[in-house]
This record gives C-alpha cells, structure tokens and sequence, in this order.
C-alpha cells in the first residue's frame, strides 16, 4: 500500500513534487496514498502497515502517536480539546502533533521520532 522513496529523491522538494495524492511519513520517505476513509494519521498509517505506538488506542492521552511536521503544519486544524490539553500538560511545539487527533492530508510530511523503521516486518 505504501512504496519506499528511492534515496536519490529524499530531501524537502523531492518529497514534495512526488507526493501528490499521498502524505509521507519518515524515517523511510514512506509515500501513503490519503483515503477519506481513514479519521486520522494514526489510522492511515496502521492500515498501511506502519509499526505506529497507539498505547491508549487513539483516545489521545498517551503520547506514543507523536509526530513531528515536517511540512505541511498549515494544513493542520487548531488543535482539538483533547489535543490541547495533552499539549499543555506536555508542553508540546506546535510541529508537534498527535497522529490520532489530526486527519490525514495529502502532501504532509510526517516524522515518527523515536523510529529507525517503520516497516512491522521485512
Ligand atoms: S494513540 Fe495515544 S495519544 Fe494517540
């Protein structure tokens, strides 16, 4: 459902030029093609088979979907109450975002910290 990034393509434009109807998620320049039937990040990711941390299974009181917005913060809404109260507490930069309270939009580019790989199985 996803495809890999040819290394010579990664960096900033690169990414932008080719994503299209897709967002990107790093590390891995992971192209995902944006469904309308997914209601967040989170939810697109893990049907295309990314290894995403959901402790609290998107209710957005863990933190383990953080990501960090590489492009596209723009795009993003106000954070949500649910998103805001979690951000106070934590003190979160806006680039900051939980996967699981953001809907998924085609030309974001997405950062999983804490990652080195994103695929659950090779
Ligand atoms: S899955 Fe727990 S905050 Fe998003």
């Amino acid at each position: 459902m996803f495809q890999q990034k040819s290394v010579e393509m990664r960096g900033a434009k690169a990414v932008s030029s080719k994503s299209g109807k897709c967002m990107t998620f790093l590390p891995g320049d992971l192209d995902v093609p944006v469904s309308q039937d997914c209601e967040s990040i989170l939810d697109l990711a893990l049907k295309a088979g990314l290894d995403m941390d959901h402790t609290c299974g998107g209710n957005g009181t863990c933190g383990t979907c953080m990501i960090e917005v590489c492009e596209g913060l723009e795009k993003f809404n106000t954070r949500n109450e649910i998103e805001q109260e979690f951000a106070d507490e934590r003190g979160l930069k806006d680039f900051e975002r939980l996967s699981c309270q953001n809907r998924p939009q085609e030309g974001l580019v997405v950062k999983v910290p804490h990652k080195t790989d994103l695929y659950k199985s090779k």
